[in-house]
């Protein structure tokens, strides 16, 4: 795909137990809206949704708060004009441009990708052996390695590379031409928790680490569920199984 291969990377959700770690989801959270959301859209997310079960785990007061921070389009009210209000927890989080043109016209003529399924869309394959192995192991999160891979992956192209207008060299995005310059920095956001010291590294590594966490949620928001229900349909089906069988051994006896 012309892009070096992502290294994979051990993330908490990983496997068939693997879980969200709330507090790197925050950060996550954190890091698109102070960062990413100025050019990306998350028009899946409502932001009743931070506060589901299995996701960042804000309290419903602090998403109201969250929500009228934004302004959000309405309308057309009772005389046909549109207008803004201030979001309440149902609305879906707004768009940072009017529209794919203006977004692309902003961005030197390439519109910035909404983020929502993001790292359910950019994934890739390792091949055989390796696709057996990944269902079961950390591997399988190709998504959030690879948004994890560009968001560190900017360097200077290797000389002799012929850099078109508005490009960036990037170690990890197929051609390695990509429109969006390097967003982060290191000491970019603050992850200072109420003690004065940082929750975490505010490192670009760590930044894209919980961003790409955040991202993975927002694009399978009920995926610890989905592994629980799993489980349980595996054990019942195991002793499912058991049952069957003996029934069977039972019930043909008589003419053994
Ligand atoms: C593309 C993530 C910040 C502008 C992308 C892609 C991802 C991404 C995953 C898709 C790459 C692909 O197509 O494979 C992020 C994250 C950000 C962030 C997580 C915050 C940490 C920004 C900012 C801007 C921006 C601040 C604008 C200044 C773009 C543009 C593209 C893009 C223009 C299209 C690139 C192309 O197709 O060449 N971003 N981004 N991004 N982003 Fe960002």
């Amino acid at each position: 795909h012309g892009g070096a291969v992502p290294p994979p990377i051990s993330w908490s959700f990983a496997g068939p137990f693997g879980t969200f770690d709330q507090q790197q989801l925050q950060r996550g959270f954190k890091v698109y809206r102070e960062v990413c959301a100025s050019c990306h859209g998350l028009k899946f997310l409502a932001f009743r949704n931070l506060a589901d079960p299995g996701g960042p785990g804000f309290s419903e007061g602090q998403v109201k708060a969250l929500a009228a921070e934004y302004k959000v389009k309405d309308g057309p009210n009772d005389q046909g004009e549109m207008f803004e209000r201030p979001g309440r927890a149902a609305d879906r989080f707004p768009e940072p441009f009017p529209n794919e043109q203006a977004a692309a016209v902003a961005n030197g003529g390439k519109a910035p990708p909404d983020l929502s399924l993001m790292a359910k869309a950019r994934t890739y394959e390792r091949g055989f052996p390796w696709f057996i192995f990944d269902a079961f192991t950390q591997f399988a999160e190709t998504g959030p390695n690879y948004i994890h891979a560009v968001l560190t992956g900017y360097e200077a192209a290797p000389a002799g590379f012929q850099m078109p207008d508005g490009g960036n060299y990037n170690r990890y995005f197929p051609g390695h031409v990509i429109a969006m310059p390097k967003p982060l920095n290191d000491g970019q956001v603050d992850y200072k928790g109420p003690d004065g010291k940082p929750q975490a590294p505010e490192t670009i590594d760590q930044y894209s680490k919980d961003v790409s966490a955040f991202l993975m949620w927002a694009a399978e928001p009920k995926m610890m569920a989905r592994k629980e229900i799993g489980f349980k349909a595996f054990i019942f089906l195991i002793v499912l199984a058991g049952l069957v069988y003996f029934v069977k051994k039972k019930v043909w006896a008589p003419l053994h």
